[in-house]
């Protein structure tokens, strides 16, 4: 019986500062504030600078592309040889830009990680609206 009572106590002891409310992690909290601003400012200005037209005919069938296209910013999936989808490059959740994951054939929003097919139809949230469809 007294064994049990030095146990919790003891293991008491080993949590307080993880429980503790006012432990120290502001430094560790600010860092990654500052990294997830520096991704929602990439994801919502910087990479849009930076987007180069493409030769169509050049995307691997069964892949996408980040691509100006007629002077729009957007998204190509290469379906067949003559057969392209253009989706517009924006995440119907907060407007950031996507990539494309060749491994699971996905576009994945840059900011906080919704997952579209390569049709735009939303497959894993934050956003809930399929991205639009420009053809
Ligand atoms: S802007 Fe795309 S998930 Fe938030």
């Amino acid at each position: 019986m007294a064994n049990m009572k030095d146990d919790k106590i003891k293991l008491k002891r080993e949590n307080d500062a993880l429980y503790n409310p006012n432990r120290w992690i502001l430094f560790k909290s600010f860092k990654n504030t500052l990294r997830m601003f520096g991704q929602s400012i990439d994801g919502l200005f910087l990479s849009k600078l930076y987007v180069k037209p493409c030769v169509l005919k050049n995307i691997d069938i069964g892949s996408g592309k980040v691509t100006k296209y007629k002077n729009k910013n957007v998204l190509v999936y290469r379906e067949s040889k003559n057969e392209y989808i253009f989706l517009k490059n924006k995440c119907t959740h907060m407007g950031c830009t996507l990539i494309w994951n060749n491994v699971d054939k996905v576009w994945i929003s840059r900011c906080h990680g919704t997952i579209y097919d390569k049709y735009g139809k939303v497959l894993y949230g934050p956003g809930i609206k399929d991205l639009e469809r420009l053809n």
